[in-house]
């Protein structure tokens, strides 16, 4: 169907124009020896996602990457975070701003760390941490852990706005709330965290605010706004 068909175009939008970030680039390994590595593994990337999406709320790919590497160098798991204090965290935050974000990370690690040191998986308890709201509750459980759940920003509200001609104010709770159902119903069972990973993309590159590239967009074809705008310009002409 032609959900299931968007799904396809997007992901494979994605595998050939995905960026190559650090976050990104140590890929699980498929076949791992045993779940308890494959666990392991997953923990780690949770742990990754989490800080780069906490870093990436308020400031550029390309800034965040320095920091991320570094703060990667410094903390390499949430064991050796939770060890940090407030200090060194704002430090290694220097000129990235807002640093509630970065005492959030602290004290969700410490957190963590105190309850046994695993991440949760299910964006519900994930939530329960300080700091991680819908958001980067929706990141971490699908990137890392692959759970089925939708994560909407900036970008992905505007996408599905377009993808569905919705053209309430997102800004007003009702509606936004609208776009997490509808972001619900689009994500991609067996690769969510690709799938969600590919909207943010493609808002960010394609399907800007301002002239957006449909001509080269993998979801052109299921754009109800893009095809009202080509049926206005329709009756705009016959109406000559
Ligand atoms: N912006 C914030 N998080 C992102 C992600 N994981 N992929 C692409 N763009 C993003």
């Amino acid at each position: 169907d032609e959900i299931h068909k968007l799904r396809v175009s997007l992901l494979d939008w994605y595998d050939l124009n995905r960026r190559d970030l650090p976050w990104r680039t140590h890929h699980l390994q498929e076949q791992k020896a045993t779940e308890e590595e494959e666990e392991e593994e997953f923990e780690r990337r949770a742990y990754w996602v989490w800080v780069s999406e906490v870093m990436l709320q308020q400031t550029r790919v390309q800034t965040v990457i320095t920091y991320y590497n570094r703060w990667m160098e410094k903390w390499p798991t949430i064991h050796h975070l939770a060890q940090a204090s407030l200090e060194e965290v704002n430090e290694m935050w220097a000129g990235l701003g807002y640093y509630r974000r970065a005492r959030f990370l602290l004290e969700g690690a410490k957190q963590i760390v105190a309850e046994g040191g695993k991440i949760p998986k299910v964006a519900s308890m994930l939530r329960k941490i300080p700091g991680i709201g819908d958001y980067t509750s929706g990141a971490i459980a699908s990137i890392a852990f692959k759970q089925v759940v939708p994560v909407v920003d900036g970008n992905v509200v505007r996408v599905i706005a377009r993808l569905r001609a919705v053209s309430a104010n997102p800004r007003n709770s009702v509606t936004f709330k609208r776009f997490w159902e509808l972001a619900a119903q689009l994500v991609d069972p067996v690769r969510p965290g690709d799938f969600n990973q590919a909207l943010m993309e493609l808002g960010a590159t394609v399907c800007t605010p301002l002239n957006p590239s449909c001509s080269s967009c993998p979801a052109s074809e299921f754009c109800h706004a893009l095809s009202m705008a080509k049926h206005d310009r329709a009756v705009a002409v016959t109406d000559y």
